[in-house]
């Protein structure tokens, strides 16, 4: 296929990066009035409208319009397969509540685990379809899902069984995390460490036995899973091939971060308090520092320091964390303008953390990412607008005009 008359090429990387440290994210280059190539599943070339190259007619043509093409979002943090909705929690907030009292109330985590074991597989299949189709819709083209709704062995495996068929039925890359430590299962309640060991013995190696999740997740956080319990799961995981990507200092500096990054985390996420420990120890590490501006928007927490983490050298991503209870949203063009808005990047460093970084949070930024020959055509193409920084800051206008999923155009 070729795309004529595109208005901005942005994202090219003929470098073929993997990711972007530090002050490399304030770079994308673009090329204007261009058009682009792409063979079966990848991008095969690109250049500028006055070298249109000739076709031999078997080629589809097709015109962007003036429009941009971008590579589709890459989403490193969400937890799109859960059963019903939480907006009863929304009003508990709304009149009061934190997000800690709720789920100390038995709300929160578990209250989605209650409705997710009351949900068949097919029908929990079919409702988490609907918000993999709604993020393809947005522009996201390569998502991670995270389990830990089930928090029991059968219904951890049911969730992750329903992620590897979303995988399947759709041409959207998925990559799966186990995350048995999202909260404690109601028949352990009060014994936590029980709970701990038992997802080592038993849930791991059931995971690991049916190869359904890449990566492991503990939310290292008070309240949740202590530093010590989090290195227990991070090891026995390791003897399975799993890499950490983490849930860390989201409600307090919990020692996350040092916890993660000692054992390889590829990520550690949400980070909304860490000091300057926590970012020396990021920008030092190869963990991408993944900030969920979604949730602070939601929660009314503070932002994480996306600044600071930048202009120490680290690695930044920004995901959705699409979930019921903090994130209710999988929109990541939000989450650039929320980047922008809210913690200070510019629309190229918010652009390269929900594109190139956030694939490397995934462990797939060789393929995904950016406008580089061989990778995956996974393209946003836009309807004309203005200028580059025009994507992040009309948050809310209508942009999309075309999808293309591995070269071929979601319907
Ligand atoms: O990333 N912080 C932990 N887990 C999710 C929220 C899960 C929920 O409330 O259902 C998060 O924000
Ligand atoms: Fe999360």
């Amino acid at each position: 296929m070729l795309i004529s008359n595109i208005g901005l090429l942005a994202g090219i990387d003929s470098e073929h990066r993997t990711c972007l440290r530090g002050n490399e994210m304030s770079t994308m280059h673009t090329l204007q009035n261009a058009w682009l190539r792409t063979d079966g599943e990848v991008i095969h070339s690109w250049g500028s409208m006055d070298t249109f190259p000739s076709t031999d007619g078997n080629e589809e043509i097709t015109d962007a319009a003036g429009g941009m093409v971008m590579p589709a979002f890459c989403d490193s943090h969400t937890h799109i397969v859960y059963a019903g909705s939480r907006e009863g929690e929304f009003v508990d907030k709304i009149h009061g509540l934190s997000y800690e009292e709720i789920a100390r109330r038995g709300g929160g985590i578990l209250n989605s685990s209650d409705r997710l074991r009351a949900t068949s597989e097919n029908e929990l299949y079919t409702q988490s379809m609907e918000r993999a189709r709604e993020i393809m819709a947005m522009g996201t083209g390569c998502v991670e899902i995270k389990s830990g709704y089930g928090l029991s062995i059968d219904s951890e495996l049911k969730m992750l069984r329903v992620t590897a068929r979303i995988a399947e039925s759709v041409p959207m890359k998925v990559k799966s995390t186990f995350l048995g430590a999202h909260a404690v299962g109601r028949e352990y309640a009060g014994r936590q460490q029980d709970y701990v060991d038992m997802l080592c013995r038993e849930m791991l190696p059931a995971v690991a036995a049916e190869g359904l999740a890449e990566f492991v997740d503990v939310f290292c956080d008070e309240g949740f899973f202590t530093v010590d319990q989090t290195a227990q799961i991070l090891e026995h995981a390791a003897r399975y091939g799993m890499r950490p990507k983490i849930h860390a200092n989201e409600l307090a500096v919990s020692g996350g971060v040092q916890t993660g990054v000692a054992h390889g985390a590829l990520s550690t996420d949400h980070l909304e308090r860490i000091g300057q420990e926590e970012i020396d120890l990021l920008a030092k590490s190869d963990t991408v520092a993944t900030l969920l501006p979604g949730a602070s928007f939601f929660l009314g927490m503070p932002y994480g320091p996306a600044r600071s983490l930048i202009d120490s050298g680290a690695t930044v991503a920004l995901a959705s964390d699409y979930n019921p209870g903090s994130s209710p949203s999988g929109n990541m063009r939000m989450v650039m303008s929320l980047g922008c808005i809210k913690m200070k990047l510019t629309p190229e460093e918010a652009f390269n953390a929900v594109t190139i970084n956030g694939a490397a949070a995934m462990d797939c930024g060789a393929d995904y990412g950016s406008i580089a020959t061989g990778k995956t055509a996974n393209l946003i193409v836009t309807r004309p607008m203005p200028t580059f920084a025009f994507l992040p800051y009309a948050y809310a206008t209508p942009f999309i005009d075309r999808i293309y999923l591995k070269g071929q155009p979601v319907t």
